[in-house]
C-alpha cells in the first residue's frame, strides 16, 4: 500500500469545484433507466449512451472521476481507444464499482448484504492494468418498522471494510458506501438515528481493519425524511443535521464526503449539496457522486436518437456546472431556467 498514491488521487477526486459522476449502473439498474425512455437496454446502446456522457466537452473542469460497471470499463470509444484512457487523457479519473450487488440476507426478511469479496485480489488488479485509480462498494441499509437489524448493519460494515482494505492493497481509492435509503414512511428523525448507527459501525469496522481514514472517501446519503412520509425534504434542515451527525461519527483524517443522490431529482440533490456547503464548517471536503440526479434529463434528452446527442451533452454539462457551483455554496434555482 503507497499511501502517498492514495491520498494524492483521493485528494484529486475531491478537488475545490469538482465531483465525481457515478455511471456505474448493473446490468439490471441500466435497463431500467433505459426502459423509463424507451431505449433497448443493450451493451452497444450503453457504449454510445456513455460515451456520449464521457465526451461532453469541457466537463473536465467540474468532473474528477467516473465510476463505471464492469462493462463499460472494457468497452470502446468509437475511435476504438478504452474508455478508461480517453477519460485519463482528458484528466477525469477512471475508477470501477466492485461489488456483486446487494441480495437478501439469510434470516433478515426486507434486509440486504452485499456480497463480491470473492477473488475481490484478483479483480482489482485487472482493473487496475484496465487504468482504473478507485473503486466503489454500495451497502444497501433499509428503515421498515423492525429493521435495521444490527447484524445486517455490522455485517454490511464488516463487508464494506474488507473491500476497503484490499483496495488500499492495491493503491486503489476505496469509495465507502453505506446507503441508508429514503423510501418509507419514516421521519428525519429516524433516517438520522439508522444513519448514525450505520456510520458509526462502518468507521469502527474500517477502523479494526486498518484502513488509512486519509486515502479514502466516504459516499453517504443525506439524512432526509422518508419519500412516503408526506413530509417535506427541507435543503437547510437536511444540511444541518447532516453535518451534525457528520461531525460526531466521521473521523478528520477522512479524506472527502461524496454524496449519492438516492432519488432525490436533480434540483433538489444540487439544493441540498449548496446547502450543506453554505454551511462553510465542514472539516472535509463535501462534495458529490451523483448517478441519477447527473444523467436522468440527460437520459429524457438523449432518448436513444443520435440527433438528441448535442442536446444531451448540453444537459450533461448544465447539472455538472450547477453541481460544480453546489460545492462552493454559489449554486441558486433561478440557474435552472438558464441554458
Ligand atoms: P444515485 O446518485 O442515483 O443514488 O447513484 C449513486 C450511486 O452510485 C449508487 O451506488
Amino acid at each position: 500500500m503507497n499511501i502517498d498514491v492514495l491520498k494524492s488521487t483521493a485528494k484529486e477526486l475531491v478537488a475545490p469545484g469538482k465531483g465525481i459522476l457515478a455511471a456505474d449502473e448493473s446490468t439490471g439498474s441500466i435497463k431500467k433507466r433505459f426502459d423509463a425512455v424507451s431505449v433497448e437496454s443493450t451493451p452497444e446502446n450503453h457504449r454510445i449512451y456513455r460515451q456520449l456522457i464521457f465526451k461532453t466537452e469541457g466537463i473536465e473542469e467540474y468532473i474528477s472521476g467516473v465510476i463505471m460497471f464492469d462493462e463499460t470499463i472494457r468497452q470502446l470509444t468509437d475511435d476504438g481507444v478504452p474508455f478508461p484512457k480517453s477519460l485519463q487523457d482528458r484528466g477525469i479519473i477512471p475508477g470501477i464499482k466492485v461489488d456483486t450487488g446487494a441480495k437478501d440476507m439469510a434470516n433478515f426478511p426486507g434486509e440486504k448484504i452485499t456480497e463480491g469479496l470473492d477473488g475481490l485480489r484478483e479483480r482489482l488488479t485487472e482493473y487496475k492494468e484496465m487504468g482504473a485509480r478507485f473503486t466503489k462498494w454500495r451497502a444497501v441499509i433499509a428503515i421498515g418498522d423492525v429493521i435495521p437489524i444490527k447484524t445486517c448493519i455490522e455485517s454490511n460494515a464488516e463487508a464494506l471494510a474488507r473491500f476497503a482494505a484490499l483496495s488500499q492493497e492495491a493503491d486503489l481509492v476505496p469509495i465507502v458506501e453505506p446507503e441508508v435509503l429514503m423510501d418509507g414512511n419514516h421521519d428525519i428523525k429516524k433516517s438520522e438515528e439508522v444513519t448514525y448507527k450505520t456510520l458509526k459501525s462502518v468507521f469502527a469496522k474500517l477502523s479494526e481493519h486498518r484502513v488509512d481514514f486519509s486515502g479514502m472517501l466516504l459516499k453517504p446519503n443525506w439524512i432526509h425524511p422518508g419519500k412516503e412520509s408526506g413530509q417535506e425534504a427541507v435543503d437547510d434542515e437536511i444540511a444541518e443535521t447532516t453535518l451534525r451527525v457528520f461531525k460526531d461519527v466521521i473521523p478528520v483524517e477522512v479524506q472527502g464526503i461524496v454524496f449519492l443522490s438516492g432519488g432525490d431529482s436533480p434540483e433538489e440533490s444540487t439544493g441540498h449539496l449548496n446547502a450543506l456547503n453554505k454551511m462553510g464548517d465542514a472539516p472535509w471536503q463535501i462534495s458529490f457522486s451523483f448517478g441519477r440526479a447527473l444523467q436522468k434529463p440527460v437520459l429524457e434528452k438523449w432518448g436513444g436518437k443520435s440527433e438528441n446527442v448535442e442536446n444531451a451533452q448540453k444537459e450533461f454539462y448544465k447539472r455538472a456546472k450547477l453541481n460544480s457551483l453546489a460545492r462552493s455554496g454559489k449554486y441558486e434555482k433561478e440557474m435552472e431556467k438558464e441554458d
